[in-house]
């Protein structure tokens, strides 16, 4: 690997984002952002991203986008995102990430992006509602593994979700180095111990997502406590009353487990043997869960108050990320054939 490879501070290099596709939710925060905020931007150069090229990627309406990415980027600072220490952008405002992600269109084959499950499932329910698919939501993971090798990221903090996404970045980054020379940190992504993919409480087999329109089963960050209290304690739960953990046979109970276990940091198995009742394990996850927001929601308010404290802070990161991001772009457009 050349000296590109290695970040200047020749500390680990972490880079993630965040979609600004709807309001963040209890996955979102215990998949990825806590895990940035507790562990990654302490121990390593990192940069979070809220991605609002991304949300481009389906129907949009632009003034929602455009509130929830001053939204997603608050509550990324009211999580506990320290801007002295990590560097927290918008990435359209840093025109490196676009610039990458045409080369990487022309590293990726048409097979692999048509063969990532988001692509299939995303584009299998626009087709249900007779929609059209956009070009770009097939291209996205070009998008996104530019986002990542533009930084030379060493890790990828993700939820399950985005592991497909980020293994076909190491593809590509591999495949690119081989064909022009050593240009990209090869990456991996990283996954939270517990609660890699938070389920939704009404519908157990699918994911916590923020873009669904069934809103039930889905924790927004921003809920008020008592919103929380009852969306937890109407989550569907298995037949049978014994708690038991057992993410095949009984998926509602084993999130119920594993959000706690997130919030207080148990272990989702020995908290099982500990209720012998679906009520009382519902009151306590409710109550973690409301504890564990609840500084979340109180530094939101705050920093909502401070919009001009907000920008500065986005202007300040995307300078910032430009500067890193541009010497290993122009590189890479060099080391393709261009007259960069
Ligand atoms: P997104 O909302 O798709 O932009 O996701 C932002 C980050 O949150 C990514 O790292 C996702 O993998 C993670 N994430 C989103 N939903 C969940 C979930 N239900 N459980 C765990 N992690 C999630
Ligand atoms: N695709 C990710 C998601 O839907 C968001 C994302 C875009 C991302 N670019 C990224 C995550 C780069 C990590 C690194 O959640």
């Amino acid at each position: 690997m050349d000296e590109m490879a290695v970040p200047a501070s020749g500390r680990t290099r972490i880079f993630s984002g965040v979609k600004p596709t709807g309001h963040l939710t209890l996955g979102n925060y215990l998949g990825a952002v806590r895990g940035w905020v507790e562990e990654d931007q302490h121990r390593a150069d990192a940069l979070f991203c809220v991605v609002d090229l991304h949300a481009l990627t389906v129907e949009h309406d632009p003034a929602r986008v455009r509130r929830l990415t001053r939204q997603a980027a608050t509550l990324l600072l009211a999580s506990g995102l320290d801007p002295e220490v990590c560097t927290v952008f918008v990435q359209s405002r840093v025109d490196e990430h676009a610039r990458l992600s045409y080369l990487m269109e022309c590293t990726a084959s048409d097979g692999e992006m048509r063969r990532m499950i988001q692509y299939k499932e995303k584009t299998a329910r626009e087709q249900a509602r007779g929609g059209s698919v956009r070009l770009s939501l097939l291209t996205y993971p070009a998008l996104m593994a530019a986002d990542i090798l533009a930084y030379g990221a060493h890790e990828v903090p993700v939820g399950e979700d985005q592991a497909q996404h980020v293994e076909l970045t190491r593809d590509l980054a591999i495949r690119f180095n081989q064909r022009y020379g050593a240009t990209f940190v090869v990456p991996k992504a990283t996954l939270p111990k517990v609660a890699a993919r938070v389920m939704d409480l009404q519908e157990p087999t699918s994911k916590m997502g923020k873009s669904h329109d069934r809103t039930a089963g889905i924790v927004y960050l921003l809920d008020e406590p008592e919103v929380v209290r009852k969306k937890v304690m109407r989550a569907v739960t298995d037949g049978g009353s014994e708690v038991v953990y057992d993410r095949a046979e009984r998926p509602g109970l084993a999130n119920l487990l594993d959000v706690l276990a997130a919030c207080t940091g148990g272990d989702p198995e020995r908290l099982a043997g500990a209720y012998d009742s679906y009520g009382a394990l519902k009151k306590d996850v409710a109550e973690a869960v409301v504890e564990t927001l609840r500084p979340v929601r109180e530094r939101h308010a705050a920093l909502a108050a401070e919009p001009a404290y907000v920008d500065e802070v986005l202007g300040r990161g995307a300078e910032r990320a430009r500067g890193m991001a541009r010497p290993r772009v122009d590189a890479a457009y060099r080391a393709m054939g261009l007259l960069a």
